[in-house]
């Protein structure tokens, strides 16, 4: 099947662990994908059918960390969006999980154009290279609508728009979003730039507004590949000031609990 001009060819590489007899199953479903029996709307409705288990986990770990901030007031946040796939998990989740809360402002931040340059505190990596992960600049207004939709099938339909996508270098947008609304609690911050500079800023940022029981997920906090993202911080909070637990069901991924 032909790709539209709209649709992307990644000219980058993802992160993975996948083997190459895995890398080619997953090319087997892929395919599946492409030339689907199914319509488009049994498609979307039976979409599991395609959905792997390293992407399966990644729902249930999001599922479990919001069934723990369910009773922390304040908004969720995720630092390096991409495709903003966790926005709208966490849309449905709150759909779910507490249907009439109307107040869990969801807010993602991400350049839209990709990694910004490396530090001297990060390790030479293709996956994080300049300008990878780029979803373009157009993208940000077709989230926008995808999360609106979201929000229109759910319950309280009738109120959208409430979510926030922030677009620009984190180092610049982070600090300046949180003096443009000082009032902001947050409940969840999900930490996903792997890189020191944009790490730092944004924990920097986030860290006046988290209040006792809110919970970060930091995604590559023991990954040998970014050591950028354990030294921002360590250097932004104390032992004393959170507990540290391993994601269970991702192993790579760590929980931080605000004491
Ligand atoms: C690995 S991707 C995030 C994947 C996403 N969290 C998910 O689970 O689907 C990393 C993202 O961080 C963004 N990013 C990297 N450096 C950034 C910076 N300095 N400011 C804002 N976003 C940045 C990239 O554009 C990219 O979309």
């Amino acid at each position: 099947m032909e790709k539209s001009s709209q649709q992307q060819e990644a000219s980058y590489q993802i992160e993975t662990t996948a083997s190459s007899e895995q890398l080619a199953f997953r090319g087997k479903l892929q395919e599946a994908f492409v030339n689907s029996p199914l319509s488009v709307e049994d498609k979307l409705f039976n979409i599991g059918l395609y959905t792997r288990s390293s992407v399966l986990v990644k729902f249930l770990v999001m599922s479990e960390i919001y069934q723990r901030i369910c009773p922390i007031p304040g908004c969720l946040i995720e630092f390096g969006t991409w495709w903003g796939q966790n926005l709208v998990l966490l849309e449905n989740l709150r759909a779910i999980h507490e249907p009439f809360n109307k107040q869990r402002t969801i807010i993602g931040f991400d350049t839209f154009d990709g990694y910004t340059p490396l530090s001297d505190r990060d390790k030479e990596s293709e996956v994080w290279s300049e300008n990878s992960y780029s979803t373009g600049k157009d993208y940000v207004e077709y989230l926008r609508k995808l999360l609106e939709s979201h929000e229109g099938c759910n319950v309280l339909g009738h109120v959208r728009g409430r979510h926030k996508l922030i677009d620009g270098d984190v180092s610049q947008t982070a600090p300046k979003y949180f003096k443009d609304h000082p009032e902001t609690i947050v409940a969840f911050a999900y930490f996903d730039m792997a890189l020191y500079q944009p790490t730092k800023a944004a924990l920097e940022a986030v860290k006046p507004h988290l209040i006792s029981g809110s919970v970060l997920l930091m995604d590559e906090l023991t990954w040998d590949e970014s050591p950028g993202e354990a030294i921002a911080f360590k250097e932004v909070f104390d032992r004393d000031e959170v507990t540290i637990e391993k994601c269970l069901l991702y192993p790579s991924k760590a929980i931080i609990t605000i004491r």
